[in-house]
């Protein structure tokens, strides 16, 4: 894991990231009473901003918190802090909490100021390795809570869950609850079986990935349209393909399922093809 780059911003105020300080009573420090965004940025510019501003008010509004800022002010303060880090490509994330209450409150208080911290990292997800080779991934059961559809940051049981599929060598734990496919620890999941693409329906299990909600845009222009459906572990195991998708690693494939080779073992033809695709699509963004 790459190191944050230098600055960082804190309610309203760029500083240093290390002299950046927030107080012991936060609420997102407490009790994880928050919810964040990553946003990928390639050369200065920052990619489906919209899309990720649309799902950052989403999860305030589940949480019963009200938009914090409007579109214009979100893309300043992105481009303020791409700026200050000197361009390029990296990822900016973003984090709002309740805010700092004067106890340790278990009901929420709406008259508190939000707390809304961003910073930028170095994007390194997608090396040479993973595209050539592709990622090895083990399967757990999901021990997440009941509301993954809110990208909240109280991310104990993904933490624990991915730290345990590295531990083993593998560089995602795809998760499943009663034996039915949810999505990775940290990214969406597609599955390619006889030239057909299929990812779970979207329910309050899953993120509405902003990378996923892409690549069905891409398959549906390439004539292999995303069919919803559940997915069984067993159907994981009988799959030509798996992809994992998410906004720091874009789209890659998975060649290791529990040790066993996926498909043929190497990075499958559709995943190239939809990968291409996205590199295409990314170009285009970046250029206009
Ligand atoms: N994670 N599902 C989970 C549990 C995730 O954490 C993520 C992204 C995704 C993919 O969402 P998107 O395509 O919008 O990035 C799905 C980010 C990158 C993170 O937590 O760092």
């Amino acid at each position: 894991m790459a190191a944050a780059l230098p600055i960082a911003y804190l309610n309203g105020e760029f500083g240093a990231i290390n002299g950046l300080r927030i107080p012991v009573l936060d609420r997102g420090f407490l009790f994880g009473d928050a919810v964040y965004e990553v946003v990928p940025v390639y050369h200065g510019a920052p990619f489906r901003n919209h899309q990720h501003y649309q799902r950052l008010s989403r999860s305030l509004q589940q949480i019963q918190m009200t938009a914090v800022m409007d579109y214009a002010a979100w893309e300043a303060l992105v481009k303020q802090l791409i700026e200050r880090n000197g361009g390029g490509t990296m990822a900016i994330y973003a984090q709002i909490s309740r805010g700092a209450d004067n106890g340790r409150n278990h009901i929420i208080n709406n008259d508190l100021a939000p707390t809304v911290f961003a910073m930028a990292t170095p994007m390194t997800n997608r090396s040479q390795e993973a595209l050539s080779r592709g990622l090895r991934v083990v399967t757990r059961e999901d021990t997440r809570w009941g509301r993954c559809d809110i990208k909240s940051t109280s991310l104990l049981a993904n933490i624990l869950l991915y730290s345990e599929a590295n531990a083993l060598d593998a560089q995602e734990c795809l998760l499943h609850r009663n034996g039915i496919l949810t999505e990775g620890s940290t990214s969406s999941v597609f599955v390619v079986r006889d030239g057909k693409v299929y990812a779970p329906p979207y329910s309050c299990g899953i993120l509405p990935g902003t990378t996923r909600d892409l690549v069905a845009e891409l398959c549906e222009a390439n004539n292999t349209p995303v069919n919803l459906a559940q997915i069984t572990v067993e159907d994981l195991g009988l799959a030509d393909e798996i992809w994992l998708a998410s906004s720091t690693r874009e789209l890659l494939p998975v060649t290791r399922l529990d040790q066993a080779p996926v498909g043929d073992g190497h990075p499958g033809p559709l995943w190239r093809v939809i990968d291409s695709a996205f590199q295409r699509y990314k170009a285009e963004q970046i250029s206009g």
